[in-house]
């Protein structure tokens, strides 16, 4: 029998009941379902609405109940519908009439909201963990390869002198982003709508900063209607995921480029690889390509929130059940990519005498070859214009900048001398570029030794808000 049965005549279609129920997916909130009834069960002897007694018997039969579902002994039902039904029905078998009182001041429509802004902030911490995690085996290797040259591109072209480091501490600081945008979302998840009912507040003096502070909370929310109907904090979530996934997926493709026979900058661990069922030779970098297939997933939840939201009136609907399933499998799968690829990662080895000859044949050199001329008091776009004929001239022969006689450079402009061999070398040329944010080593281990204390204070931060 339906706990909601009084005002019906009939059962439901069992199709119904296919359609309604939720507990196949929610029941992973089963611990924040408990423990925030728990918290309000608290409060509701603490405030006399129901008697001190019955309270502590609620609370430490709930306790059980979490036992029990943590050891694996219940089982949840969809005859009950949802997580809060399923925990609500057990507790009464269990302490029979006394359980009928938890419910009281409270609807399930403030009770699902405040069981998921609760899995997800566990879930957050749990994704900026791994994303500081992978953060800090970018730092690692750039540590080891800030003087690792190779060329840095655009339109996938070579374009001018970066190293392994620079390269790959591009992606720290979106994963920087990423982070910083997770604390924010974190933030706005971490206020309390329990209170709201089922959407015009209670009659009941309860006591909703005693239940918030009991459940970490940082405030409550003010407004009944949006307590109940906000799921931005969700689609927020979303959002991030999908920016982050964006960028594992930009790096997966520049792992699959790299451990290509035509790159072959890295070598993939074998331990993170796949072989072919035909093909002997195949070493395929299956990992990353997931990681790439699998940020469509993520999308398709942000979506799926953003779609299911727009047309509903206040407050809530019942088609924000289908909240839960899009962003449990965005946090799953973006937690799962960003563990798989970090190991990935951390595995693979860089190939830095590729890297090297790579650099020294795509004419990355060009632009400190005209700012050569420029030194010597020619217009740029006139040195610029310069250096385009002597490319193409050692194109057409066969030859780099660096094999260019002084005679073939003279005859282009009297400019040079024998100092444009230094002025092109590309140590000369990645050395000299240590501006702020550039690829000379200095700076890169500036920037790498910035991220490192970047990471400390966030660290700090997250550490000393759990222990308010
Ligand atoms: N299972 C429901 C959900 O996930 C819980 C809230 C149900 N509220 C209601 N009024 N039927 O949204």
């Amino acid at each position: 029998m339906k706990l909601w049965s009084g005002r019906f005549e009939k059962d439901t279609d069992k199709l119904v009941d296919a359609l309604n129920a939720s507990i196949d997916y929610d029941q992973r909130m089963y611990r924040e379902d408990i423990t925030g009834s728990i918290a309000h069960a608290a409060m509701l002897g603490r405030t006399g609405i129901i008697p001190e007694d019955d309270a502590r018997l609620i609370c430490k039969t709930l306790s059980e109940i979490l036992d029990d579902a943590d050891a694996g002994k219940i089982t949840f039902t969809p005859e009950n519908e949802d997580i809060h039904m399923n925990v609500e029905v057990l507790l009464t078998q269990r302490i029979g009439d006394v359980g009928k009182r938890l419910h009281t001041a409270r609807s399930r429509n403030d009770q699902v909201a405040l069981d998921l802004r609760m899995y997800l902030r566990t879930q957050m911490d749990n994704i900026m963990g791994k994303t500081i995690a992978l953060i800090e085996a970018i730092c690692d290797k750039a540590e080891q390869h800030t003087e690792s040259i190779m060329p840095g591109y655009t339109h996938l072209q070579r374009a001018q002198p970066s190293t392994f480091a620079h390269y790959t501490m591009a992606y720290a600081e979106m994963l920087k982003r990423d982070l910083l945008r997770l604390q924010d979302c974190f933030d706005r998840t971490n206020v309390c709508p329990l209170g709201s009912g089922a959407m015009g507040g209670t009659t009941y003096p309860i006591d909703r900063e005693m239940t918030a502070a009991l459940l970490g909370f940082d405030a409550i929310t003010e407004n009944s209607i949006d307590g109940v109907s906000d799921r931005d904090f969700v689609i927020e979530l979303a959002g991030d995921l999908s920016i982050l996934m964006m960028h594992l997926s930009r790096f997966s493709e520049e792992i699959v480029l790299w451990s290509s026979t035509e790159f072959g900058y890295i070598v993939l661990d074998d331990a993170y690889s796949t072989g072919s069922s035909i093909m002997p030779q195949k070493k395929n970098p299956d990992i990353a390509e997931l990681v790439r297939g699998k940020t469509g997933r993520v999308y398709g939840a942000l979506t799926t929130l953003l779609t299911m939201m727009k047309g509903l009136p206040l407050a809530y609907n019942k088609d924000m059940q289908e909240d839960k399933e899009a962003i449990f499998d965005a946090v799953d799968t973006t937690s799962l990519c960003l563990e798989v690829f970090t190991a990935m990662y951390k595995t693979l080895t860089v190939r830095t005498e590729r890297l090297r000859r790579a650099a020294s044949e795509g004419f990355i050199n060009a632009t400190d070859c005209a700012d050569y001329l420029v030194k010597k008091g020619l217009p740029f776009r006139d040195a610029y214009t310069c250096v385009g004929r002597l490319v193409h001239y050692a194109i057409e022969n066969g030859k780099t900048l660096e094999t260019l006689t002084l005679d073939e450079y003279t005859a282009v402009s009297p400019l040079f001398d024998s100092g444009v061999y230094d002025a092109i070398d590309l140590m000369t040329c990645l050395n000299g570029r240590k501006v702020p944010g550039g690829p000379a080593p200095e700076a890169v281990r500036t920037h790498i030794s910035n991220m490192r204390d970047f990471i400390a204070r966030f660290r700090e931060f997250s550490d000393s808000e759990e222990t308010d």
